[in-house]
């Protein structure tokens, strides 16, 4: 991965004005973290990184993170939002992901709450994690990762329970995908959604989020904590929790779960 010829690419107004590239780390998130404490990183600064070793996904679940294939990548932004609408900064990632495939000619679809789907399996993924005090947000660490070049071998053999329900934009076009380019498109797509954010808000990117959802109006099935939950996905509020229409036509309010896909 080279850091020149990403810096050479991108041509954003916030995100990557500070961009660094490593060959190893235990999590992109967890060094810009720590970078974010100790330096006072500034707003849009950004970690990639050739591989982890401790990459992390959603419920402390692993984020399989091979050299030389993938992106890991991790932003840092400083809002002035209140803690519980946080989650609109995974929804911006989610959006900017969505609409870098796109590109690629293929049709991609969000997955409440974090994840990106071709043709119904994961491609890609988010983990959004903040340091607050007193309710407001000091600074939000986004971390993105994205299965690009990896093979349908590797994914048998190393995502052997999820191999199913995965994929990545290798295996979707059948042509290696160039990372450096496809890290250089997502931040230039990043940058945009987060000018209009602090231009528009968080409704607006609400509503453009639901565009790429792709259970809206659908009957979903979740797992809830261990709990099953059948409904109608209806809508997502600007606290990034799901409202899901019950039989008896109440909504119940999700906070955290995982929408079961059923192949
Ligand atoms: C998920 O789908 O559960 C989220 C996966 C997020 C993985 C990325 S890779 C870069 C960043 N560093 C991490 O340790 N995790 C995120």
């Amino acid at each position: 991965m080279q850091e020149d010829r990403i810096k050479s690419l991108i041509d954003t107004e916030i995100i990557g004005k500070k961009l660094s590239v490593y060959s190893d780390v235990d999590s992109t998130n967890d060094v810009l973290h720590s970078l974010a404490y100790e330096n006072n990183e500034q707003d849009g600064t950004v970690i990639i990184s050739d591989s982890q070793t401790k990459g992390r996904g959603r419920l402390s679940r692993n984020w399989f993170s091979p050299k030389g294939v993938n992106v890991y990548i991790s932003i840092l932004f400083r809002p002035k939002i209140l803690v519980q609408n946080s989650p609109v900064f995974t929804f911006l990632a989610s959006l900017a992901l969505s609409e870098t495939f796109d590109n690629y000619k293929v049709q991609s679809q969000i997955k409440w709450p974090n994840d990106i789907l071709i043709n119904n399996k994961k491609v890609a993924g988010v983990l959004t994690e903040m340091k607050s005090s007193n309710n407001l947000v000091e600074f939000i660490v986004v971390g993105i990762g994205v299965n690009l070049n990896l093979s349908k071998k590797e994914i048998k053999e190393r995502l052997r329970e999820v191999s199913n329900s995965t994929t990545s934009l290798f295996e979707e076009l059948g042509k290696f995908i160039d990372r450096e380019i496809f890290i250089s498109e997502l931040l230039k797509n990043l940058d945009d959604i987060y000018l209009i954010f602090k231009r528009q808000g968080i409704d607006y990117i609400v509503a453009r989020w639901a565009c790429r959802w792709g259970h809206l109006n659908e009957r979903v099935k979740l797992d809830v904590d261990g709990k099953i939950i059948e409904g109608i996905a209806r809508k997502v509020d600007n606290c990034g929790y799901l409202y899901v229409e019950k039989s008896n036509g109440n909504l119940e309010k999700i906070i955290a779960g995982d929408i079961i896909i059923e192949s």
